[in-house]
């Protein structure tokens, strides 16, 4: 199923995975990907195991399963969930172990970035990064990490939050926004800062207010465009010939990313390393977004990677 597939998928009940987080676009990361026994597998974004789980119960016993994920509490998750099976849990961000497994010499046939936040990131008022969730303005996903939402939003000068606000958060009224937290100042919740941010926006719209500058927040805090960025090429790298990478992704910021990425290093070029798997990106249907509302936004795009002389894996 490839480029002339239907670019509409389910994640079926009985997919679901346990624990609060529902994996995305489940059913088309695992047509995309076609996991076949043996296969070996990185997880770069493991998070609560689920996209893992569904692979690694048809790669059954890959020389190597790598997940990988920045976050404490993931990790925990993981070490449980996988208990006794042969898979290596890495606690770093993406970047930095897509350097060392490339330092290291590994390939992989299949790899898998479902990259942003987790729903327990969400659900979870002490993390800092919900709208609706009165907590500490914290947005780190790596807990070791120093910087947090908090210093950025109490230190950045008016000028430096309007740029973040803009660039990062595609906010219109970015300036506006940074000039009222600034006359705020300290803010020491999220549900302080999201009332800054609405009393500068006019009432109604789809979305609440603050979503555009909590997102531009979470970016910086994270280095979330950087990382993703940097990586893109590694993950490239990193692949089998014949192996696949799906990237799913939750915003247009992240999504030209990849794009450029994978058109970079594919098409009718003598040097093309990759045949695009998807011409368009795969998004979920009416019903994957009912029953999961984080798949609102997701979009996945996957590729195979190709030898010179354009061969692939069927
Ligand atoms: C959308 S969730 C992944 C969920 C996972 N696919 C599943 O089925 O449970 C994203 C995860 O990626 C992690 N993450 C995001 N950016 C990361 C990065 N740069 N390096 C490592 N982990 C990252 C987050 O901590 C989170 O657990």
């Amino acid at each position: 199923m490839h480029q002339n597939q239907k670019n509409k998928h389910v994640t079926s009940a009985k997919n679901i995975a346990r624990g609060d987080h529902i994996p995305v676009l489940l059913d088309a990361v695992l047509s995309y990907l076609a996991p076949r026994e043996g296969d070996s597998y990185l997880d770069l974004t493991a998070g609560y195991g689920g996209h893992a789980k569904g692979i690694l119960e048809r790669t059954l016993q890959p020389d190597q399963a790598v997940l990988v994920d920045r976050d404490q509490n993931a990790i925990n998750y993981l070490g449980k969930a996988f208990k006794g099976q042969p898979v290596e849990i890495i606690h770093k961000d993406f970047l930095t172990a897509s350097q060392e497994l490339a330092a290291s010499g590994k390939r992989f046939n299949l790899i898998l970035a479902d990259i942003g936040v987790s729903s327990p990131h969400l659900n979870t008022a002490s993390r800092g990064f919900s709208i609706n969730l009165d907590g500490p303005l914290d947005m780190r996903m790596d807990q070791r990490q120093d910087l947090n939402a908090e210093t950025i939003v109490n230190s950045y000068d008016e000028a430096q939050l309007a740029e973040l606000i803009r660039s990062y958060g595609e906010e219109r009224r970015a300036r506006a926004i940074a000039r009222a937290i600034v006359a705020n100042r300290p803010v020491a919740t999220t549900g302080q800062l999201a009332h800054i941010v609405a009393s500068v926006q006019p009432r109604g719209g789809k979305i609440h207010p603050a979503t555009r500058t909590f997102q531009a927040l979470r970016i910086a805090v994270n280095s979330e465009l950087e990382q993703l960025k940097l990586a893109m090429p590694i993950w490239i790298d990193l692949l089998e010939v014949g192996g696949r990478l799906a990237v799913i992704s939750f915003h247009s910021l992240e999504d030209r990313i990849v794009k450029q990425a994978l058109l970079e290093v594919s098409g009718n070029r003598y040097d093309a390393q990759l045949e695009l798997l998807t011409k368009h990106p795969v998004t979920g249907n009416d019903e994957e977004v009912v029953s999961n509302p984080r798949a609102r936004s997701a979009k996945l795009r996957a590729a195979a990677k190709i030898n010179n002389q354009k061969e692939r894996r069927d």
